[in-house]
C-alpha cells in the first residue's frame, strides 16, 4: 500500500468523533517527502470541530513546511469522501494544486487534483 494511505489509515484511528461518530484521517505529504498527518477531533461546542485535512495542513505549517505534493484522505465510505469546502479553501490556499487521493477501508483510490475540486478558487491574490 501506498506508504502515505498506510498513514492517514493509522492517523483516523486517532480521530475523537464522539458525536457523528464518522472517522477520518490525512495524510499530507511535503517537499522533502515528509509526512505529517491529521484526524478529524470533534467538540461539545459542535462549530469547533475541526476535519483531518485541516489538521493536517496546520499541523505541518507549525511543524514550518513549506510546499506539499500530496494528500490522502480516507474513511469509512462506500462513495468515496471529498474534502469539504472549508477544508478544499484551506489546501488551495496553504498547499495549492496539489494530488489529493480519496481513499475508503476497501482500497477503493481516486485521485484529484485541487484545482478539479476547487475551480476558480478564491485566495490572496485577490487582494
Ligand atoms: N470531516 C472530515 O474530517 N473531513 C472531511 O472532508 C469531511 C468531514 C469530519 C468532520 C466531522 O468530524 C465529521 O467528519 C462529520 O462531518
Amino acid at each position: 500500500m501506498d506508504p502515505l494511505i498506510e498513514a492517514a489509515l493509522r492517523a483516523r484511528e486517532h480521530a475523537r468523533a464522539p458525536f457523528s461518530h464518522f472517522r477520518v484521517g490525512a495524510a499530507l505529504e511535503d517537499e522533502h517527502g515528509r509526512t505529517h498527518t491529521g484526524c478529524n477531533i470533534e467538540n461539545a461546542s459542535y462549530g469547533l470541530t475541526i476535519c483531518a485535512e485541516r489538521v493536517a495542513v496546520f499541523k505541518a505549517l507549525s511543524e514550518g513546511a513549506h510546499r506539499f505534493r500530496r494528500i490522502a484522505v480516507i474513511a469509512d465510505t462506500g462513495s468515496l469522501l471529498p474534502p469539504c469546502g472549508a477544508c478544499r479553501q484551506i489546501l488551495w490556499e496553504f498547499c495549492g494544486d496539489i494530488e489529493v487521493l480519496l481513499v475508503n477501508l476497501d482500497g477503493k483510490t481516486e485521485n484529484f487534483r485541487m484545482t478539479d475540486l476547487l475551480p476558480r478558487p478564491f485566495d490572496a491574490s485577490f487582494l
